[in-house]
């Protein structure tokens, strides 16, 4: 059967990366979390100081770019990949509420962009994979043949991020979340470089109200009809 590549975008916190894994679980695919890497890098910059205390050094940011190393490592427990940043697991250290109130703004740059894209096309060359993120469909592969922008309204999203943060331990506030949430909207879809926008030829999933398995099913039927196609 032939691969293809299948580009989920779309707002943050719709399950998108949930999604991806168990499709590229059952297709025995490749699955790639670009925000991932632009966690890593927002990472890399907070923990050199460039981030945080009121401080923004874009410019030494973008000097050390050829520093920061990622790779996604699989760890058959999880039945994923994680990521590593210059060769240390930050699987846990990138979801955190700090990390997701710097990100959007490290995902602007220019230069970041540009570096993170040539990866992200290099990992998905063979076809195989399954992306997520914010250009995936629209600047990384716009020539995916399967395309899925999802959405969800924001109460919906912060709910669910909450329950994953307070999962995970973190001590967080529900309104905290949906501003980060809102504000994270705003800057992805109004940033100059690479804004998150539907791709023409992507079918927009809606899943406030749906379950895991119903979505799972849906886009999972509608991908081996494209790849029986391809
Ligand atoms: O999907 P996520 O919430 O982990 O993404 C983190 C941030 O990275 C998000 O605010 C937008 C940015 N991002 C992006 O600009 N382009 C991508 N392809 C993936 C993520």
């Amino acid at each position: 059967m032939n691969k293809i590549t299948i580009a989920i975008d779309g707002f943050s916190s719709t399950g998108k990366s949930t999604l991806a894994k168990q499709l590229a679980k059952q297709l025995k695919y490749v699955y790639v979390d670009t925000g991932a890497m632009y966690r890593a890098v927002t990472l890399y910059a907070m923990e050199m100081g460039y981030i945080g205390n009121g401080n923004f050094d874009i410019e030494g940011l973008i000097n050390d770019l050829d520093k920061i190393q990622l790779k996604f490592v699989f760890n058959p427990d999880l039945g994923f990949a994680e990521m590593y940043l210059n060769d240390k697991n930050v699987e846990r250290e990138i979801r955190t509420l700090d990390v997701s109130n710097y990100v959007s703004q490290v995902a602007e740059i220019k230069e970041v962009r540009s570096r993170l894209v040539s990866l992200q096309q290099d990992m998905g060359k063979n076809k195989g994979v399954v992306m997520d993120g914010r250009d995936i469909g629209t600047v990384v592969f716009p020539e995916a043949e399967l395309k899925v922008f999802m959405t969800a309204s924001p109460e919906k999203r912060a709910v669910r991020r909450y329950k994953e943060l307070l999962d995970r331990g973190e001590n967080v506030k529900y309104e905290d979340i949906l501003e980060n949430v809102q504000k994270r909207d705003y800057i992805d879809s109004h940033r100059e470089n690479s804004p998150l926008k539907k791709a023409e030829d992507a079918i927009e999933f809606d899943n406030s109200d749906l379950g895991l398995v119903q979505q799972f099913e849906r886009i999972y039927e509608h991908a081996l009809r494209v790849i029986e196609k391809s």
